[in-house]
């Protein structure tokens, strides 16, 4: 332990899972470097935001973060920016929000202990960096190198920077992880994205594709089983491209299809999910290993961006309209019913009033159950950035109306049918406003119900209910006594 043990510190995540589990890995780490978490940027001395670039909306939510809290340098506390706006704007951040001191890419978490100990060292006059390359690449680094002396008054901040980009092949792998839920929990397979789909910032902000070896997986998967863990997710940013890096005598070489089945055949695991698939490397085996392990969860997040090849091309996703929905015949031919999941972005670069019918009537003819739909958003060193932006704001705003309205009725006409039906649910909660439970499917879906006060079950627990009412959204039912 390097840290003064009353050092306090508030974190605040934006963004995915991955940054969520992130957060959990990083609270780790640091409650074992002597800090405690506090809930409030009052109590803390040190203001962390774990940040997300995935569209500007969510990068702008930072600088005003930071902008709100700028009085507090005052007072003697520090700012760190950690995560995608950390590794995309780099040393920029310095510039713009002078009070910061620290700005590390989720590459390099790993070397969160020593930048806290230079986090407390007095200021030395030179800027400290763990990046592990001396001199990243500027073609994929977007940080630039230039480091400005901050404008506030003395005595001097701390500079230090972690922004191993592309060029680092090592996770981030800790056995301090803070996991928030006590029944389930999520495991990095692999990090990094390999992709390069045009608009996607991710590719930059996150690194190389690499994944962990399937060993330590199932070791970290046994290991919450023994605590007591009974849902496990799986995370990446495309857990389908996961390449196990063991063989040889180390270990046995597993596809992610083997690994999801090793997971779910861990004893104690209920449910394993997975998040995020990418249609391209969505393989049969993968419908197999659900149709074969009872505990993989019958749902697929398999984002399709859009209905209509020209864009699909354009976006360089690599796959057709035709070959995504033999994806989904390969899902609907499961032997048990597998709920489907999907992200959109409409007002692509060129997406015409036809392209954009062609996704429409992909919603109709796949049937998901829920849709994430964003508008377009022009990110930096991303491929589609040279693409006319062409379409206006408010365009952009009525196609994803028109897109939510119609997966809306399509949610309607699914869930109702439900109604009626018994499913096994975990229970998440309770809500007291309404004096209902709240309880999850292994489809994902949102199952809350009643219950009799002598047969209140416990979160974690998993119980059967009937399901009596069905919203766009979620079902309402019964305890099965
Ligand atoms: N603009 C809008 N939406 C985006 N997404 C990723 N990049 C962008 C962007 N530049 C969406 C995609 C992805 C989800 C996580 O966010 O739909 O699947
Ligand atoms: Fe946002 Fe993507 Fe980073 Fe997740 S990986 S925080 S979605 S930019």
């Amino acid at each position: 332990m390097s840290g003064d043990p009353h050092k306090t510190f508030y974190l605040e995540t934006f963004g995915c899972q991955m940054n969520v589990h992130d957060s959990e890995k990083v609270i780790g780490t640091l409650v074992h470097e002597g800090y405690r978490q506090v809930e409030t940027v009052e109590q803390a001395d040190l203001i962390l935001y774990n940040t997300c670039s995935i569209r500007d909306k969510a990068e702008q939510k930072v600088f005003h973060r930071l902008a709100d809290y700028k009085k507090l340098l005052a007072q003697g506390k520090k700012f760190g920016v950690l995560g995608c706006v950390a590794q995309q704007e780099g040393e920029k951040i310095f510039e713009r929000a002078p009070h910061v001191s620290l700005v590390c890419g989720s590459a390099s978490y790993r070397n969160l202990p020593q930048m806290l100990v230079q986090l407390e060292a007095p200021p030395s006059a030179q800027p400290v960096s763990f990046d592990e390359a001396s001199s990243r690449s500027p073609a994929l680094s977007p940080a630039g190198r230039g480091i400005s002396r901050s404008t506030t008054a003395a005595p001097p901040l701390a500079r230090i920077t972690g922004l191993d980009d592309r060029e680092t092949d090592k996770c981030f792998e800790t056995e301090f992880t803070a996991r928030t839920n006590p029944h389930r929990g999520y495991i990095t397979i692999i990090e990094g994205c390999d992709k390069f789909c045009a608009y996607c910032v991710v590719p930059f902000t996150r690194g190389k594709e690499r994944s962990r070896t399937s060993e330590s997986v199932l070791a970290e998967a046994r290991q919450m089983a023994d605590l007591g863990y009974t849902e496990i997710q799986l995370l990446g940013q495309n857990v389908n491209s996961y390449k196990d890096p063991a063989g040889g005598l180390s270990g046995k070489k597993r596809s992610f299809a083997e690994l999801l089945a090793a997971v779910g055949e861990v004893p104690g695991i209920r449910r394993v999910r997975f998040t995020t698939s990418h249609p391209r490397d969505f393989g049969p085996d993968i419908v197999d290993a659900i149709d074969a392990v009872p505990s993989l969860c019958d749902h697929v997040h398999l984002p399709v961006q859009s209905g209509s090849d020209r864009v699909l091309h354009a976006m360089q996703r690599l796959y057709t309209r035709e070959q995504y929905l033999e994806r989904i015949a390969w899902m609907k031919a499961a032997k048990r019913e597998i709920s489907i999941t999907s992200d959109v972005i409409v007002g692509f670069p060129g997406e015409t009033e036809e392209d954009f019918a062609l996704t429409l009537s992909l919603l109709d003819e796949v049937g998901y159950d829920a849709v994430f739909s964003f508008k377009y958003s022009p990110r930096p060193n991303t491929p589609s950035l040279e693409l006319d932006d062409a379409i206006p704001d408010q365009e952009k705003s009525r196609r994803l109306e028109v897109l939510m309205s119609r997966q809306r009725e399509i949610q309607i006409k699914r869930y109702k049918k439900y109604i009626g039906t018994i499913s096994e649910v975990m229970v998440e909660g309770r809500n007291e406003a309404r004096g209902q439970w709240i309880g999850r499917t292994s489809q994902n879906k949102t199952l809350n119900f009643t219950a009799p006060d002598d047969a209140a079950p416990k979160p974690g627990s998993y119980v059967a209910v009937r399901a009596t009412t069905s919203f766009p959204n979620s079902l309402l039912g019964e305890l099965v006594v």
